[in-house]
């Protein structure tokens, strides 16, 4: 296996957890960073090992030797760095979401395409261990199949105009940087909705603190889907599905464990038909009910399974990134671009449903 070469573009919270993932894979060689200052850069390429620094992105992105530029600066920035990182002849993985909106993301897609350059949205999530083995867990007919996903992620933010996350300019708002995971894991498991209810609570820097929302798809299933910055939500996933129930155990977007039971483990009763008018009339007796509960609570345990992983997870994406480009693949099956570009199509469906605009979607 030949090694990849990765540039990373920016410096913030996620390029530090990336760069640290990095370290897991053998055939990665981190061999360059770009900041806006150089200093930045040099700090950066101090603390992770990293041989070059730059002064720009620009700069960043005409290292000859870098064969992929992972983009981890705010969201309104992924399309100008995608571009500037694909117009240069760089593979890209770009932080989530992959642009502010559908329009930036089919334009990006059009250049990668005309380029013939890989490019894959850094939906960190969908690579871990737990995630890749849903969808098998799910064909196996553990719960039967999934009617309804009711799935959330608040985490209660200290209101700080300074911060992106609440910073219109640079793409804030709750939807965008944590609604996409449930969202993402609606899209995971049916696709593209074909109705979207929704309701934002739009906070004094103009960008959605609250978002809940309700999607409906093609194959008859719906979503209940929330996301916070204003309290902290239980952060999991509940796939409820016609013969039993599978939860995602909490952090939704770090997710280890999962549970699974079915329907007649969580009450026998229900599903006993004449069975469970027999188990009343006999529940009459004292003894008969004390085997019976104890039983019951046996059964009532879920079935635990557990998906550790090495290092900080961030491995697993540009694991798959690194896969997709020995094999001369231009987009990967895990997270392909029209993926992307749907979710985005959902997130903007949203956005309109609260008249919620970023300040360069406004023109007058
Ligand atoms: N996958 C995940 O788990 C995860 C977690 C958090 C965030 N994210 C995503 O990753 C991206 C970055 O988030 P973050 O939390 O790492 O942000 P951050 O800590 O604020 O870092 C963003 C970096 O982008 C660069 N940058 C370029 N233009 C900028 C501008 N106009 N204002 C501020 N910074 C600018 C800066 O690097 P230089 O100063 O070096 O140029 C800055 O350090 C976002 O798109 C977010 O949605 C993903």
């Amino acid at each position: 296996m030949t090694s990849i070469n990765w540039g990373i573009l920016g410096t913030g919270y996620v390029a530090k957890q990336f760069a640290q993932g990095l370290q897991q894979l053998p055939y990665a060689k981190l061999l360059a960073v770009g900041s806006r200052q150089l200093e930045t850069a040099q700090q950066f390429a101090q603390a992770f090992q990293v041989p070059r620094s730059y002064h720009s992105y620009e700069a960043l992105v005409q290292d000859q030797e870098i064969d992929i530029i992972y983009i981890a600066t705010p969201n309104t920035e992924h399309y100008e760095h995608c571009l500037l990182s694909l117009q240069a002849g760089k593979a890209v993985l770009c932080e989530k979401p992959f642009t502010l909106n559908a329009q930036q993301a089919r334009e990006i897609i059009a250049v990668a395409h005309a380029q013939k350059l890989f490019c894959m949205e850094a939906l960190w999530t969908r690579f871990l261990p737990l995630m890749q083995q849903l969808p098998l867990l799910l064909k196996a007919d553990v719960i039967g199949e999934v009617k309804l996903l009711i799935a959330d992620f608040g985490l209660r933010l200290k209101f700080n105009p300074q911060d992106r996350r609440f910073n219109p300019a640079l793409g804030g708002g709750a939807l965008l940087d944590l609604g996409i995971y449930p969202i993402a894991l609606a899209s995971y498991l049916w696709g593209r909705p074909t109705t979207i209810h929704s309701h934002s609570l739009i906070g004094k820097s103009q960008v959605d603190e609250q978002t809940t929302m309700i999607l409906g798809h093609a194959q008859g299933t719906q979503a209940l889907l929330a996301c916070s910055f204003l309290t902290t939500t239980p952060q999991e996933a509940l796939l409820l599905g016609t013969h039993g129930r599978l939860k995602i155990h909490a952090p939704l977007y770090r997710p280890a464990k999962l549970s699974i039971q079915s329907f007649s483990e969580i009450d026998p009763t229900l599903t006993g038909g004449h069975r469970g008018g027999i188990v009343s009339r006999l529940k009459q007796w004292r003894v008969v009910r004390t085997v019976y509960d104890s039983l019951v609570s046996w059964r009532q345990q879920p079935t635990n399974k557990t998906f550790a992983y090495q290092g900080n997870g961030y491995h697993y994406e540009a694991a798959e990134a690194m896969r997709c480009l020995q094999q001369g693949l231009l987009e990967s099956q895990i997270m392909p671009l029209a993926e992307s570009l749907s979710i985005l199509e959902t997130l903007d469906t949203i956005r309109a449903q609260a008249n919620f605009k970023y300040p360069i979607e406004i023109t007058e």
